[in-house]
């Protein structure tokens, strides 16, 4: 794309980065598409804003909602359960198939950098990790895994990107690499901006962007209590 409006697809919308990347596509005057399974809960109103009532599991609502787009945002998330865990994989399948069938190419989605390598974070970083990939979110990361199968696997214009964790701090702007990069927390407006940046940016294109905020903290205390036990 070369920076002209884009007709966006978002999908996981109504979520907290979802959200801020459909306000901030707004702003940067992209017309938008939001798809969420609760629009009565969702906050935002544009007049180049389509709302649309649908699960990203349902193959007839992907191929509605991907055939009026010419880029696609994927934000959509699980909470941590010991049930398997589908929708990430399942809505990357339909999302592949539906942009080929419609002859697009741009889709940008994120998982976590969970499924990247150990970073440099010592014998306690590496053990809540482990902890994390392995046990508490084994479901969500194996799930977030196959995502990343299907999506590397198409011919289209893709990009993964891997955000550590998320808060809701203001952002300061990201940092982002290839495959890796050190810091263990990233707001979601930094997120967001990152996701609609690469619109006009084909350094990632067929590549997994690994992202940050550089320098942000946040308590152990604070991510388990919000990111984890109140989604
Ligand atoms: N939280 C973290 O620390 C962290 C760390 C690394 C990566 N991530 C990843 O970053 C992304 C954004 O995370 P987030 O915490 O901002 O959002 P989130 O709370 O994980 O949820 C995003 C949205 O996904 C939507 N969704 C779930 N299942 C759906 C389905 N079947 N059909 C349609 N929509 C569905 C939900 O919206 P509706 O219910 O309105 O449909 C939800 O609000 C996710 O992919 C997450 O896995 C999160």
């Amino acid at each position: 794309m070369t920076g002209e409006p884009a007709r966006l697809l978002v999908l996981g919308a109504n979520g907290p980065t979802g959200r801020r990347t459909v306000e901030q596509a707004l702003e940067r005057g992209h017309h938008v598409n939001a798809l969420t399974r609760h629009p009565e809960t969702f906050p935002i109103r544009h007049d180049r804003l389509h709302v649309t009532a649908g699960d990203a599991t349902d193959p007839a609502v992907i191929d509605a909602a991907v055939a009026n787009t010419n880029a696609v945002i994927c934000t959509i998330g699980a909470a941590f359960t010991r049930q398997p865990v589908k929708v990430y994989s399942t809505s990357a399948r339909l999302l592949v198939d539906a942009i080929g069938r419609h002859e697009k190419r741009r889709l940008i989605v994120v998982t976590s950098s969970g499924l990247g390598p150990p970073q440099h974070s010592g014998v306690i970083g590496n053990f809540f990790r482990v902890l994390m990939r392995d046990h508490v979110g084994k479901t969500v990361y194996d799930d977030m895994a196959e995502m990343e199968s299907s999506v590397s696997a198409s011919d289209l214009d893709w990009t993964i990107v891997r955000p550590p964790g998320l808060t809701n701090q203001p952002g300061i702007g990201y940092a982002v690499a290839e495959d890796q990069i050190e810091g263990g927390i990233c707001s979601r407006e930094d997120l967001a901006a990152m996701l609609l940046d690469q619109l006009d940016d084909d350094r990632f294109i067929r590549k997994v962007a690994a992202m940050t905020s550089p320098g942000m903290t946040a308590s152990a205390r604070y991510m388990i209590w919000h990111e984890m036990l109140k989604r």
